[in-house]
């Protein structure tokens, strides 16, 4: 499984980055609205976290016709080489998909909460399908068996020749909120977790490492003093 993180803030993403296991970043217009963007900076902020991160950096097309995400897709791919473009799951991200895909441009479906919106997805040459977990649980409903059925359906069919320079399509946890997340994501085999900055430190952290630690320290106290 890969990581990538799921912020629009450089602090974070530079801080992840330099545990060196920081595989790409996610972005939304949430995120970005959270750290107090403007659209006018928009281009340049995806750019700066481009330059920090060695990996996919997905920026969303805020338009709702095929043409306008055609065209915002365009303007995003031209930022950096490693833009993905995020487009939401519905019949006109589809169709901007497909072309998309068959000029060479990655992208990141996202909104996707069903096996088939993921499939769709898949056949119209996505690069990313984002099923959503937390979303699922938020409204009492189980995100992690959801996720499962969109892993097992589409590790069920080749989608390699409807995917950008033929490379196979991966699946993005999206909407994790916790390490336990992660965990299940991991076992049914999720390609990669994109997660908040505070999950990635959760992920870190056990009660035991920490006991484990404490006791270490004490001990090599003993061992000066002795
Ligand atoms: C996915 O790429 C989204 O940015 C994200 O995971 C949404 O998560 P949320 O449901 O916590 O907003």
């Amino acid at each position: 499984m890969k990581f990538f993180l799921d912020t629009a803030d450089l602090n974070e993403i530079e801080e992840a980055a330099s545990w060196g296991a920081l595989a790409g970043v996610t972005t939304n217009p949430s995120l970005y609205a959270r750290i107090g963007g403007k659209l006018s900076d928009f281009h340049n902020h995806i750019k700066r976290i481009c330059d920090i991160v060695d990996g996919p950096v997905s920026a969303e097309s805020v338009a709702m016709t095929r043409d306008e995400i055609v065209r915002d897709g365009r303007e995003l791919a031209a930022i950096a080489p490693n833009v993905v473009v995020k487009v939401p799951t519905m019949v006109e991200g589809l169709a901007a998909t497909h072309t998309l895909a068959a000029e060479g441009i990655p992208v990141n479906m996202t909104l996707c909460f069903t096996v088939p919106q993921a499939i769709l997805a898949a056949r119209s040459g996505a690069r990313y399908i984002s099923p959503f977990v937390g979303r699922f649980d938020d409204i009492s409903e189980d995100g992690i068996e959801q996720l499962g059925n969109v892993v097992a359906a589409i590790n069920n069919y080749d989608f390699t020749p409807n995917t950008v320079n033929g490379e196979q399509v991966e699946i993005i946890a999206a909407s994790i909120r916790s390490a336990n997340h992660v965990t299940q994501a991991a076992l049914m085999g999720a390609d990669i977790a994109t997660v908040p900055f505070g999950v990635l430190k959760k992920m870190v952290a056990h009660p035991l490492t920490d006991r484990g630690l404490d006791a270490f320290m004490k001990d090599w106290e003993k061992v000066q003093n002795a």
